[in-house]
């Protein structure tokens, strides 16, 4: 028995895979051959930075056939450093708001071009931008930019607060997520078990704001989960709940900060045993509050009576 039908489709796949071939080796003759064009590879500005920090700005290129002319750096447009190899003086700054170039730090040459920004402040914010040009005659320019924000970064973990070390069903449990002042603001998530918190379970973020000495606007941000443990599953198990608060800056991962803590919620069950066990079968303790830990006492002096008896 043959199956004629399947030989048909043989030839459409080989021409398929000769179309694939050659787009193969057209992609890889466009990467090995010989690139003439001017190139700017790589352009790197820290997006977001402490004040207290320094700033290292990067450019890398490839000149191809051309000869290097000059590197500018711009903030806004305004040129704070030119690297001209061609002529001297070959290195030169010019003041801009806001940009201190390190003493020694620029290093430049037919490949790269870097800068070292000390001192930052609130004006060091804004576009940072490398521009690399050939030389005659075309003079041809190529850039790239980037920005970067200057901040006041936390340096510590996000507080929660509140928390109690048990709960029992029916509880509400209450906990509070604060960040350091920080700018710009941190923005605040709690999770539970790995698992973000439903926004119904949470207040609105509260985010006060006061000015530093150096201008910069400071802010704290709180974020209150408010949990009613009225889940079912907590009347016959006790479980371990994970509360996770986490604080973003820019969404930037590096500057991701959390804490975490854990709390246990007692079984509607488990509580009961626990209070009969503190309270060593008495029933008289005014925290003897559930109906479960009443019932448990109740059984547990019949059965005194009962052996009594
Ligand atoms: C560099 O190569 C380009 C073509 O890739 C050509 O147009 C240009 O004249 C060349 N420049 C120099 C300086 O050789
Ligand atoms: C920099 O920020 C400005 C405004 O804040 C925006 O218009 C611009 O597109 C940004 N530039 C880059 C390269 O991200
Ligand atoms: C939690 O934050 C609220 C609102 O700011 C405040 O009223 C409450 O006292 C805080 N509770 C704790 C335990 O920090
Ligand atoms: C949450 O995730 C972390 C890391 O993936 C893991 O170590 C931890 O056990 C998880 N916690 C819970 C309660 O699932
Ligand atoms: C319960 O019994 C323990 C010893 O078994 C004792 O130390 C404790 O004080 C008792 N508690 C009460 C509330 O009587």
């Amino acid at each position: 028995m043959t199956h004629p039908p399947e030989t048909q489709p043989a030839p459409t796949s080989m021409s398929l895979l000769m179309a694939m071939l050659l787009l193969l080796l057209g992609l890889l003759l466009h990467v090995v051959g010989p690139s003439e064009a001017l190139h700017l590879s790589s352009l790197s500005v820290p997006p977001i930075i402490d004040v207290s920090q320094k700033a290292k700005l990067f450019c890398s290129y490839e000149m191809g056939n051309r000869t290097l002319n000059s590197v500018k750096w711009y903030k806004d447009g305004h040129e704070f450093f030119r690297y001209s190899p061609l002529t001297p003086p070959t290195t030169n700054w010019f003041p801009v708001k806001g940009v201190t170039i390190a003493d020694g730090s620029s290093h430049c040459n037919q490949f790269i071009c870097n800068v070292e920004l000390e001192k930052l402040n609130i004006h060091s914010s804004g576009q940072y931008r490398c521009e690399v040009s050939g030389d005659a005659p075309e003079f041809e320019l190529i850039d790239k930019a980037a920005n970067m924000t200057v901040g006041v970064l936390p340096k510590f973990d996000p507080l929660i607060s509140g928390v109690r070390r048990t709960y029992k069903y029916r509880d509400t449990l209450v906990a509070n997520c604060s960040s350091e002042w920080s700018s710009p603001a941190a923005r605040l998530t709690w999770y539970i078990n790995n698992k973000t918190a439903p926004q119904m379970q949470l207040q609105p973020q509260i985010n006060e704001v006061i000015h530093n000495t150096e201008g910069f606007p400071l802010y704290a941000s709180k974020l209150q989960l408010r949990l009613h443990i009225d889940d079912q599953r907590f009347i016959g198990k006790s479980e371990m709940l994970e509360l996770r608060c986490v604080a973003d800056i820019l969404g930037v991962a590096s500057l991701r900060r959390e804490s975490w803590l854990r709390t246990t919620i007692m079984a509607l069950r488990d509580s009961g045993v626990n209070q009969r066990r503190a309270e060593n079968g008495t029933c008289a303790s005014a925290r003897a509050a559930t109906f479960a830990a009443w019932l448990l006492c109740l059984t547990s002096l019949l059965r005194w009576h009962c052996t009594l008896s």
